[in-house]
């Protein structure tokens, strides 16, 4: 029960509205242990008259009269309580349900709060279907809590006092009787509750396969249709869905058994009171008028109690999933704000002795790391892939915290840093470039407060891309992904430079960016960096040289070590790595001019 815990902040906001709706519950349980009584006097009131009737069965005139205008009476009186009781109802569905409804939108944008605060690390640890799966279905589960299960368990409580009261007050003998099949009943259907609940998580589970199943086709549809696998596939689909079958099948049986079930209980309790009650009655204990008020009370109570057994199975599952939810909710990220520094950047990186190794898999990544950016300078880090180039990037925008060593940002360590002060001042080129489905503006303009589409241009011309973006035909109200054009890859790495450029940062951070682009393109977009980077600190990563753009210091990493350092002319000169790599990409250089490419 303590998981739930965390849900009374929002029973506490909504309190004046779960009140009221308590309130509703006991007036309209307390208006509907009146109708029995009215039906009560009514037929006592017709029994207590046979007498008026004649051996032939005729009823004297002035009692037909009395009669009609009595039960004409009782027919108003057992109307209007309903009408009420109905009303009190209507007033606590509405109350309830939409405080449940408003706790469970809280409840959603807390934890997509919460989520957006999260780190890397947490990221690799958990995939992307767990993390939907506890903002829907898990939150959906706990609503059921908040909303029908307290409804649910304040209305069976009052039910259960003021029909028993009223029973017992009545005849306690056949009231001990009414309540005897009860707990079984409510037991056993907590106990098909279950199976019920079994046989839906196994259903929820094979359907999440089926549906990955299907979602993996169709994204690799052309890698499917490529290999001509298609039958194969469809094939292995068919069995899935043989297997999910089987289980609403088996659901199916479950649910069929469950009415019937609850009918034959019910059903017990009705004959048991007729049975007890009749010879009551006969004994002369209890009027017939007596007797058909219980019948009323029996059926009154037996919705309340069959509920509790899935009042008590929806409980169950708030707490299981409350704890999913909570463990969510209580990791902490390792990268914090640390002393939540927001001052603007000159522009000066400096790594000390950074060494780090991943934590999930144990891969030293760097190993003794140092180097100094001043404001306004460029470095370029060049390695083999593999070497711990994007590492490198991820620690500089603080996506993991350097296992050893120091990282310093105008002499104060990037730890002290506020995550958002430090992450606004940076444009950042991550080397898998993501784009959200919207358009090209929205997407180059998404760390600006306002897109606009001019100067999303201007940027976009920076990055080379402006004139294949115009030959579009919606232009830069293109929508970009899945509902939209493809871009190729080349195309992406430049509309994701553009993103990073628009926003004016000191501090620039391009991770292996052209990387998709032709050499022709490349060209382009390393003679508007010299303008373009003017003023600014760069750390430019790269597996190629890119010649046309002055650098103040490489560095060249091999298996997360330093191996090579210094300026283009003085690493050419000393022959190493840098000159192979070099060497290499003039020969290919030679090689594409002289086959036309
Ligand atoms: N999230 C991760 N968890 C564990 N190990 C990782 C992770 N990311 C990278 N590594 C490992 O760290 C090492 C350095 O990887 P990194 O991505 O920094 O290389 P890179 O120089 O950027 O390579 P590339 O040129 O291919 O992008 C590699 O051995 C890689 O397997
Ligand atoms: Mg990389």
């Amino acid at each position: 029960m303590k998981n739930l815990a965390y849900l009374n902040k929002y029973f506490a906001k909504y309190k004046w509205r779960i009140l009221a709706g308590v309130f509703c519950i006991i007036c309209s349980n307390l208006l509907s242990t009146y109708n029995p009584e009215f039906v009560q006097k009514a037929v006592d009131e017709i029994a207590a008259n046979f007498k008026n009737v004649n051996n032939a069965g005729q009823v004297s005139e002035a009692f037909k009269g009395k009669l009609t205008k009595d039960i004409l009476f009782f027919f108003l009186e057992y109307l209007g309580v309903a009408l009420l009781a109905g009303g009190f109802t209507f007033l606590m569905r509405q109350t309830i349900n939409v405080s449940s409804r408003m706790i469970e939108a809280d409840l959603k944008n807390d934890i997509y709060n919460h989520y957006q605060k999260l780190d890397v690390a947490f990221y690799r640890r958990h995939n992307t279907g767990d993390l939907m799966n506890r903002i829907t279905e898990d939150v959906s589960r706990v609503r059921m809590y908040v909303g029908p299960a307290i409804m649910y368990s304040v209305n069976l409580f009052f039910t259960i006092v003021f029909v028993t009261t009223r029973m017992f007050m009545k005849n306690p003998h056949v009231a001990l009787f009414v309540l005897i099949p009860l707990p079984v009943l409510s037991f056993l259907i907590y106990y098909i509750n279950e199976l019920v609940e079994k046989a839906s998580s196994q259903i929820q589970a094979k359907l999440s396969d089926l549906t990955t199943d299907a979602q993996e086709t169709y994204s690799g549809i052309r890698v499917v249709q490529a290999y001509a696998r298609e039958k194969e596939m469809v094939a292995h689909f068919d069995e899935e869905s043989e297997a999910y079958k089987e289980k609403q099948l088996n659901l199916a049986k479950i649910d069929s058994v469950y009415f019937p079930a609850m009918s034959f209980l019910i059903g017990c309790s009705v004959s048991l009171v007729v049975f007890i009650g009749g010879i009551q009655v006969g004994l002369g204990k209890m009027t017939p008028g007596a007797l058909a008020a219980f019948l009323m009370f029996t059926n009154m109570l037996m919705w309340p109690v069959s509920s509790l057994g899935f009042t008590a199975s929806m409980i169950q599952r708030a707490i299981a999933s409350q704890k999913r939810i909570n463990e969510f909710l209580n990791y902490k990220p390792d990268i914090a704000d640390g002393k939540g520094i927001d001052k603007p950047l000159q522009g000066e990186i400096a790594f000390e002795h950074v060494s780090f190794t991943y934590p999930d898999t144990g891969i030293q990544a760097l190993k003794d790391i140092s180097f100094k950016v001043k404001p306004g300078e460029r470095l370029a880090i060049i390695g083999r892939t593999g070497s711990g180039k994007t590492t490198i990037a991820d620690l500089v925008m603080r996506m993991y915290d350097a296992s050893s060593g120091k990282i310093y940002m105008d002499g104060t360590d990037i730890k002290d840093f506020s995550l958002y002060s430090l992450r606004r001042q940076i444009g950042f080129v991550p080397q898998d470039v993501f784009l959200f489905s919207e358009t090209i503006t929205d997407n180059i303009s998404f760390g600006l407060d306002q897109s606009d589409k001019q100067t999303a241009a201007v940027y976009a011309g920076y990055a080379s891309i402006g004139s294949e973006i115009e030959r579009f035909p919606e232009g830069y109200d293109t929508i970009v992904g899945e509902r939209g054009v493809t871009l190729s890859g080349g195309q992406k790495q430049r509309i994701s430079i553009a993103r990073a450029l628009i926003k004016k940062p000191n501090i620039l951070l391009l991770d292996d960016c052209l990387s998709a682009v032709d050499t022709a393109t490349e060209k382009e977009i390393q003679q508007n960096f010299d303008q373009v980077l003017a003023g600014k600190s760069a750390i430019i990563i790269t597996h190629r040289i890119f010649s046309l753009i002055r650098f103040d210091n490489i560095i060249v990493l091999e298996d997360g070590k330093i191996v090579e350092q210094g300026k283009h002319h003085e690493l050419l000169q000393k022959g190493g790595v840098y000159a192979g790599i070099y060497e290499k990409q003039l020969y290919e250089q030679r090689a594409e001019v002289n086959t036309g490419s």
